[in-house]
This record gives C-alpha cells, sequence and structure tokens, in this order.
C-alpha cells in the first residue's frame, strides 16, 4: 500500500491526465475481440441485453439487424456509414434502392448508442463496432452460433449512396453476378454460400420476389402458388406485403439450405445457388451438416466485419450514430 502511493505521487500530473484521457480516447491500428475490455468493460454484456430484448419482442428484429451490419459492410467497409441521416451534405444510403424502405432496425441502434454512452460515461464504442456485434448477437439470440468479434472500428464522416446502389447485390442476378460482387469485396464463394444463408431468417417483400414466382422455371410449383396468393403479378398494393425468407424465420437452422435443394429459394438470387454452378456442392454440404453451415457462418461473418475498417486515427467515434461529429 506505502510503495503504491509513494509510485503515484511521483506521477507527473500530465501523466495522469492523458491516462485518464485515454479512457475516453483509444486509439489501435488492427481489430481485437478485447478493444473495449479495459475502455468500457460493460459495452459487450450491454449490447447483449438490449438485443435479447429487441429480438425476444420481434424475432425478425434479429434478422434486419444483421442485414444492417452486412449492407454497411458492402459500401466503403465497415464504418457506419449506413446509419447517417440525409442532410444537405449527407446522401444518405439509407434512400439506395437496396435499403430504401427496406432496412430497418435504426431505433435500436439508436438505443444501444444511448445505453453505452451511459455505461461507458462517453461516447468511447464506435457505431460501426456497434452494428458488428448486434449482428453477432442478434444470430445468438435466433439460435445460431456465437463468434468473437473483432473491434476497434471507426466511423465514417460520409455516406455514399451511389456506391451503396451499386455494391449491394441485388436479388435479380444470376450466379456471375454474385460471386463477382463478393469478389469485389474479397470475398469467395465459401464467404458467398455461407453468408447467404443469412436467409435463414427473416422476411423479404413482395416486389423482389415477384419475378420469381411469376416467371422463374426453377420453382416449386406450389410453393410459387402459395405465394402468389399474397404477391399480385402487377405492381400496386401488394408490392410490400412480406414472406418468410425461409418456412423457420426466426430460427438460424440449415433450412434455408434445404429449401434451396427443393426449388423453393424465395429470391432468384438465393436459387442461383443451387444451379448447377459451382456453388452447389456447397449447399448441399451445409443442407446436411449445420456444424459445417455455422463453423463457416462465423468464420464469413469476420471476413465481412474485415472489410476495410477505419481504424488507428482515421474517422472518428460518432456521439450520435446518425449524425457526423
Ligand atoms: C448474396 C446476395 C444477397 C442478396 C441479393 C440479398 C438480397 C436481399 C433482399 C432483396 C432481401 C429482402 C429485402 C426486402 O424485401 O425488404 C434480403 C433480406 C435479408 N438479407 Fe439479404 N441478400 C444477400 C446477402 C445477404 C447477406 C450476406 C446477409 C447477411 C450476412 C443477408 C442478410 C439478410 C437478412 C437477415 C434479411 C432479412 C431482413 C429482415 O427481415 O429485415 N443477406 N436480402
Ligand atoms: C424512397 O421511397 C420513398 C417512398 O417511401 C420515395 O418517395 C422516394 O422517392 C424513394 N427514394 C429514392 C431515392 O428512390
Amino acid at each position: 500500500m506505502a510503495s503504491f502511493s509513494v509510485k503515484t505521487a511521483k506521477l507527473h500530473p500530465l501523466v495522469l491526465l492523458v491516462a485518464i484521457a485515454g479512457l475516453c480516447f483509444a486509439a489501435k491500428g488492427q481489430l481485437t475481440p478485447s478493444f473495449y475490455d479495459h475502455i468500457c468493460p460493460q459495452a459487450l454484456p450491454t449490447i447483449k441485453a438490449i438485443v435479447q430484448s429487441a429480438v425476444y419482442n420481434e424475432p425478425r428484429m434479429g434478422a434486419s439487424l444483421l442485414r444492417m451490419h452486412f449492407h454497411d459492410c458492402f459500401v466503403h467497409g465497415c464504418d457506419a456509414s449506413v446509419l447517417l441521416d440525409q442532410t444537405p451534405a449527407i446522401n444518405s444510403e439509407k434512400f439506395a434502392r437496396p435499403n430504401n424502405n427496406s432496412l430497418r432496425s435504426f431505433e435500436v441502434i439508436d438505443r444501444v448508442g444511448s445505453q453505452l454512452d451511459r455505461v461507458c460515461g462517453c461516447p468511447v464504442v464506435s457505431c460501426a463496432d456497434i452494428l458488428a456485434v448486434t449482428a453477432r448477437d442478434s444470430v445468438v439470440a435466433l439460435g445460431g452460433p456465437w463468434w468473437n468479434v473483432p473491434l476497434g472500428r471507426r466511423d465514417s464522416a460520409d455516406a455514399y449512396q451511389a456506391l451503396a446502389n451499386l455494391a449491394i447485390p441485388s436479388p435479380f442476378m444470376e450466379l456471375p453476378a454474385l460471386i463477382d460482387s463478393f469478389k469485389d469485396q474479397g470475398l469467395d464463394i465459401i464467404d458467398l454460400v455461407a453468408l447467404s444463408g443469412a436467409h435463414t431468417i427473416g422476411s423479404a417483400q413482395c416486389r423482389v420476389f415477384r419475378p420469381r414466382i411469376y416467371s422463374d422455371t426453377n420453382i416449386d410449383t406450389s410453393f410459387a402458388n402459395s405465394l402468389q396468393q399474397n404477391c399480385a403479378r402487377s405492381v400496386g398494393q401488394t408490392d410490400s406485403n412480406l414472406a418468410p425468407l425461409d418456412p423457420t424465420s426466426a430460427r438460424f437452422d440449415t433450412m434455408y439450405y434445404k429449401n434451396l435443394v427443393n426449388q423453393k429459394g424465395l429470391l432468384h438470387s438465393d436459387q442461383a445457388l443451387f444451379g448447377g454452378g459451382s456453388t452447389e456442392e456447397l449447399v448441399k454440404t451445409y443442407n446436411s451438416d449445420y456444424q459445417a453451415f455455422w463453423r463457416q457462418f462465423a468464420k464469413s461473418m469476420v471476413k465481412m466485419g474485415n472489410i476495410k475498417p477505419l481504424t488507428g486515427y482515421d474517422g472518428q467515434i460518432r456521439t450520435n450514430c446518425r449524425r457526423v461529429n
């Protein structure tokens, strides 16, 4: 005890000031799962609790949070650019074609942000890291695998609406275009097939599967007929009617792959993974071996989460995820 106080007394006040400031401003170059262990040990348990309650209230919210991280990472890297609201200076990604009237769960991110401010004492957790952790916790809450999330991303000071229109794959794509889209992000066909397994949870709107259920030939007839009941042939009132992406859309299981084998993929892009191309064997593997799917999904999520993060002194830690500081 005595030696401790002597040592403390010798510390220059400036050193103490820097040490205390360090509690609120941490900057390191590489992502690591332990990033918040000292600067805010309550960060991860806090996020987990909020995600659990959001998913308990509405299972689909878990799917929406998982998709949000994907749409963040594919556009200028995992930098929370997707969360910025429209302003005269910001062309929000929320209005990009794949996101407009589709992306959801922004309110859950707001809730996490303000609760973290409270438990950490200052804004230390980046919005980009919040997206990565809420995605993982959502998968776990819906019965899927857990993985260690590398952390330490920082947030962008800009949004990239035009890039969002280009970089996020479309549900009308064929396999070669899907492969290219993932390749542009440094992801291979194993990542493509495993990450597409995210469609084991959540829902899609009529407007994105209409051509599939009325025009595709590689679709189970009774499956197509039943979807047509809730999704009219012509553009109009039923455009935003929902269908589950797989029949067990609140459980993170392998039903997505079983559907593909049975020509019951909901999106044209889903079924494209099982049409005789290079991805067909992987679909069969994940259909018959959930552990192989879980292992690869976790691995590919880490890989996706590592797409061009801002680190060190790049970017910023936004105090409000919807606005630049
Ligand atoms: C492979 C290319 C992909 C395409 C073409 C695609 C396309 C889509 C489309 C069109 C929807 C429905 C949106 C709506 O109707 O509002 C959707 C939903 C969803 N996507 Fe994807 N997606 C792809 C990959 C991924 C990946 C890699 C993930 C995550 C790792 C993901 C996670 C989800 C989830 C969880 C939903 C349901 C969201 C909800 O219910 O709110 N998708 N996707
Ligand atoms: C987004 O959707 C709204 C309808 O809710 C529409 O008025 C608007 O034009 C869309 N924005 C873009 C950029 O397409």
